[in-house]
């Protein structure tokens, strides 16, 4: 049986890291990716680059048929939480109409395996911290509620159609390729440590600080980052288990701790030596004060070790790619 790997989005941010990843040792890997927002520049030279939509479902079959995919990792979508929340109707259109029809293409091919990238904005803002897979989810932003909709899809298809799944929930995915092949590049990136990067570049003026008045100890938003190349590791184990026959589970993917925005202030003044230029600005519509994960379910089941576990490696990272990408 061929062991060849469908990575679609493979040309975004998470993604590439991840399609580096299987390629470094050694894996044979198909991106589909339509390029709205993703680089191809990006994309391992190893990797068959397709450019294309998850929805074709024409062209899905035909590269699962031709190169012989027995397993499939979703990262494409959209991601951008107040974005989802001024479009909803394209955010479900994305997320969820689109991997619905992907699901269908690659259960009709013949795919038994699929990892799908998920989010931990899915579980209740009062839901115990740190949170475990099992807390309760009551998504607020249209994205959130997009990607948990597609869980449940792909909960039911694993039921109906034998489709082995892992679900990931990220949590902050942050910080570039160590080597510097790839790293966050969407032009209008909204992330904390993609925009104090840019600031700390005299590419931005300044820094929001998007609400100081939240019930967290300094008042603003506590998140759990995680360097992405710890993410882009954890895919290749959660792979390696369908592969050798794994249940379908659902999986937390984030350090355990969490990390103010005032914090992240302060590690990038560390990381540069320089202040930081910050304004203090209104809440952002859609985002929950605190989320810190529990990741001791995929620790315990898939030996995951976090090695970038640090948010100066995680900042110095972001900067140096943010030094070298330059458009
Ligand atoms: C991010 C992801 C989302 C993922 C979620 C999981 C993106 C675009 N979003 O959302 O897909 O599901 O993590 O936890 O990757 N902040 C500022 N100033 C800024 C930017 C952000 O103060 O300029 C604050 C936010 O209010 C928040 C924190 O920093 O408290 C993190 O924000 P951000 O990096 O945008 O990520 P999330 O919205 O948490």
């Amino acid at each position: 049986m061929s062991n060849v790997v469908l990575v679609t989005g493979g040309a975004g941010y998470i993604g590439s890291h991840t399609v580096y990843a299987l390629l470094d040792r050694g894996d044979r890997v198909v991106v589909l990716d339509n390029l709205s927002t993703g680089v191809k520049a990006q994309v391992g030279k190893d990797a068959i680059f397709v450019q294309g939509d998850v929805a074709d479902a024409g062209l899905v079959k035909k590269i699962v048929a031709e190169h012989g995919v027995d397993a499939v990792i979703h990262f494409a979508g959209s991601i951008v939480v107040p974005e989802s929340v001024r479009d909803p109707l394209a955010y479900y259109d994305n997320n969820v109409v689109k991997t619905r029809s992907l699901m269908q293409a690659v259960v009709e091919a013949g795919v038994k395996q699929f990892i799908f990238s998920s989010t931990a904005t899915v579980y209740a803002s009062d839901a115990p911290q740190p949170l475990a897979e099992a807390a309760a989810k009551s998504p607020i932003s249209p994205y959130a509620r997009s990607k948990l909709m597609a869980e449940w899809m792909l909960e039911d298809a694993g039921h109906a159609y034998g489709l082995r799944h892992m679900v990931l929930r990220y949590f902050n995915v942050a910080g570039a390729d160590p080597k510097g092949r790839t790293g966050q590049s969407s032009p209008n990136a909204t992330h904390l440590i993609k925009r104090a990067a840019m600031v700390a570049l005299g590419r931005l003026p300044q820094l929001d600080i998007f609400g100081t008045d939240y019930p967290t100890p300094d008042g603003t938003g506590v998140r759990d980052y995680i360097h992405v190349t710890d993410l882009a590791a954890a895919h290749l184990l959660a792979l390696d288990a369908l592969r050798g026959g794994a249940a379908s589970v659902t999986y937390n993917c984030g350090y355990g701790r969490g990390m103010s925005v005032r914090e992240v202030v302060r590690g990038v003044e560390k990381v540069t030596g320089k202040p930081l230029p910050v304004r203090i600005s209104d809440r952002r519509a859609g985002d929950p004060p605190t989320l810190i994960s529990d990741p001791s379910r995929i620790k315990a089941a898939l030996g995951w070790k976090p090695a970038h576990d640090g948010i100066e490696e995680i900042i110095a990272s972001a900067i140096a790619w943010e030094q070298r990408f330059n458009r």
